[in-house]
């Protein structure tokens, strides 16, 4: 495989580029009315989707206002899964990492628009945010859906998934927990069997789509004749 799998110690090299973020007066004043609500006040590194180095590990409860089980999505964009996807579960509460503050903004008001309260969302590079703000062994699930491709050889270093990646996802599962991954890049998938696979932490489940529903991306890569992989693993004790 011409990937570069190499573990990545310090993740210099981030899974998103800084992208201009234009968002209307109304939309930044409802988005910023929410911080401390349901967008996590994230003590700041240097950068605005970084994580300062002496954040404090969330207290999920508190977070959340109960004790519940609790998953994570990362780069959940304006929230096409994660909606849907938390409503049909009132049990559980969902913290969903974005980096791209208009897509966090638009799924805030979403969530408000449709009184989805079991969601909370953390504005920043989810690396990090998984580092240093969710305790260990601490969620039953984690959700990867459609993370950004990187198809140039020479931007795959930039692809979420990789053993340091994984080694990360699986401190932070409970035993038993699942990480639940979605492409339509059927190269991205293969790495993605090969690290997560490989990985002591993790067995494979079947492949199943679930509850997921069909977002932009998705069809975006049926339109193009990719086909989608939706990847299931288990966290072995
Ligand atoms: C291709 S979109 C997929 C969005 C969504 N999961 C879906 O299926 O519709 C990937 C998203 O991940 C976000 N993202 C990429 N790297 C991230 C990171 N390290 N932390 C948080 N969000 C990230 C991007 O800003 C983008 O919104």
């Amino acid at each position: 495989m011409p990937t570069d799998l190499r573990p990545r110690l310090h993740r210099e090299v981030t899974s998103f580029v800084r992208r201009s973020a234009r968002m209307r007066d109304s939309q930044r004043r409802a988005y910023e009315g929410q911080l401390g609500g349901l967008v996590l006040d994230v003590p700041q590194g240097g950068l605005r989707t970084s994580v300062a180095d002496d954040a404090a590990v969330l207290d999920l409860a508190a977070t959340f206002g109960r004790v519940a089980p609790v998953v994570v999505e990362i780069g959940c964009g304006p929230g096409d899964s994660l909606v849907p996807m938390a409503r049909a579960r009132p049990d559980v509460d969902v913290l969903a990492f974005e980096v791209f503050e208009p897509a966090a903004a638009a799924l805030v008001a979403r969530l408000v628009r449709e009184d989805v309260t079991n969601v909370r969302v953390a504005p920043v590079d989810a690396v990090a945010g998984l580092e240093r703000l969710v305790p260990p062994a601490s969620l039953t699930e984690v959700w990867t859906f459609f993370p950004d491709p990187w198809p140039k050889l020479k931007h795959h270093k930039r692809r979420l998934v990789d053993p340091a990646f994984a080694d990360l996802v699986a401190s932070r599962l409970v035993p038993g927990g699942r990480w639940r991954l979605a492409t339509d890049w059927a190269e991205y998938a293969d790495q993605m069997r090969t690290v997560v696979s490989g990985h002591a932490a993790f067995v494979a489940l079947p492949e199943d789509r679930e509850d997921r529903p069909v977002t932009r991306f998705e069809r975006r890569g049926t339109a193009e004749d990719r086909a989608i992989a939706d990847l299931v693993y288990r966290r072995v004790a």
